[in-house]
């Protein structure tokens, strides 16, 4: 993996968002070139734009693992951008070794973080593609199967970043609905351009309710023990010129009291069939906060999120961190060296403290075992987000 200079754009072109990263200075978290993934490194931001150049399978598993990387749909993309990758480099002399050595891709990438969903939904479609390709292929004469599949795991990679951001715009325009014309947001984590195909999901609802005209201004949670919310959110936010004011996670309920917050949304990295929702640690906090308020609390996800073959949060796998991102975070020593420490990446809001779930093929309402087995039927006729398949 090798970092390039920061400030600028990847030195040569690559795909993966078209026009996406461009648009009105957005940024772009991650492109597929001819043999590598580059990454914007979020690890770095927002001391320094830099980007990271992923040029094998482990690679790409290392920048999700430490988080150059991250965010659940942006998890998913790097994962099938990492498989792409594998195709394009890939020398197998048959269509078996080629799915052998697939099949190690792939677990390799699914090992790296457990709890977003989208890694192994976008894995699966991956698979299938790679499948359905070589099926047949075996006595093929010359290598045209390594050129076809690696052409179509490409376009099915490049499908998945861009739909992605297609369907975040429509969630965001489903969602801005919903806030009134005036309104105070609180939001937790990242869950903005940095965490997606483009555009976000809790961002975007802003983002689209900007654009819709209203007078929208967010108080942003820093997010310990990472600081999503200080480094990554403020940051975007900053960069669109959206009113923004930093606040410890601790500040949440202070605010609320006081009147300062109107609505509370966070995105999410996996959504149970209940309604359940698995977000960044604090997010439950969050909920329990604004329901003691009376504030309406949403989840912003794609239904690549949503993982009905999960029937509640309890069935939800949370990922546990190095208790060093408590003590000593990006190696500034901050608790006394030795101490035990805890440091789950993730907490589970239970459905009834979520008062909808907005995606991209609508808002889901309570009852969520209807709701969201409802929008996943009527988009899989549609095609876009058609998968709800678990690697
Ligand atoms: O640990 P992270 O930074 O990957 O966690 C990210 C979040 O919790 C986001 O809120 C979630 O993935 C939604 S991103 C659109």
């Amino acid at each position: 993996m090798t970092v390039t200079a920061g400030g600028g754009a990847p030195a040569r072109p690559v795909e993966g968002a078209g026009d996406r990263g461009g648009a009105r200075g957005r940024v772009q978290a991650l492109a597929l070139g001819e043999e590598e993934v580059v990454f914007l490194d979020q690890t770095k931001l927002p001391a320094a734009v830099e980007y990271v150049r992923a040029v094998s399978v482990e690679d790409v598993a290392r920048a999700i693992e430490t988080m150059v990387v991250r965010g659940a749909p942006a998890i998913g993309i790097a994962g099938a951008f990492g498989l792409a990758l594998y195709a394009a480099r890939s020398d197998a002399a048959t269509p078996e070794d080629f799915l052998r050595g697939f099949e190690d891709a792939a677990r390799r990438l699914a090992r790296t973080r457990p709890t977003a969903v989208n890694l192994f939904w976008a894995i699966e479609r991956m698979r299938v593609v790679a499948r359905e390709t070589l099926a047949g292929t075996t006595a093929a004469p010359g290598r045209a199967w390594l050129e076809e599949v690696r052409r179509r795991l490409r376009a099915e990679a490049l499908e998945i970043a861009g739909a992605d951001e297609r369907g975040n715009r429509r969630l965001s325009t489903y969602g801005q609905a919903l806030l009134p014309r005036k309104c105070r947001v609180l939001t937790h984590c990242n869950a903005g351009a940095l965490a997606t195909g483009g555009y976000g999901t809790a961002l975007g609802i802003i983002r689209a309710a900007r654009e819709a005209g209203k007078e929208v201004s967010v108080l942003v949670d820093e997010t310990r023990p990472l600081w999503q919310g200080a480094r990554l959110t403020a940051w975007e936010l900053m960069q669109e010129g959206i009113p923004a004011t930093l606040i410890t996670d601790s500040m949440a309920g202070w605010f609320m009291s006081r009147g300062e917050v109107d609505v509370v949304i966070f995105g999410a990295d996996r959504i149970a069939a209940n309604g359940d929702v698995a977000n960044k640690i604090g997010s439950y906090s969050l909920a329990v906060l604004a329901r003691a308020h009376g504030l309406p609390c949403y989840s912003a996800a794609p239904l690549s999120t949503v993982d009905l073959d999960t029937k509640t949060g309890a069935d939800i796998v949370i990922e546990e961190r190095s208790p060093e991102e408590v003590t000593r975070p990006y190696g500034l020593l901050v608790a006394p060296p030795g101490v035990a420490a805890a440091n789950p990446a993730f907490d589970v809001t239970p459905a009834r403290l979520i008062t909808a779930i907005v995606t991209d093929a609508g808002v889901a309402w309570p009852p969520y075992e209807r709701s969201l087995r409802e929008l996943a039927e009527r988009a899989s006729g549609r095609r876009e987000g058609a998968a709800f398949r678990r690697g």
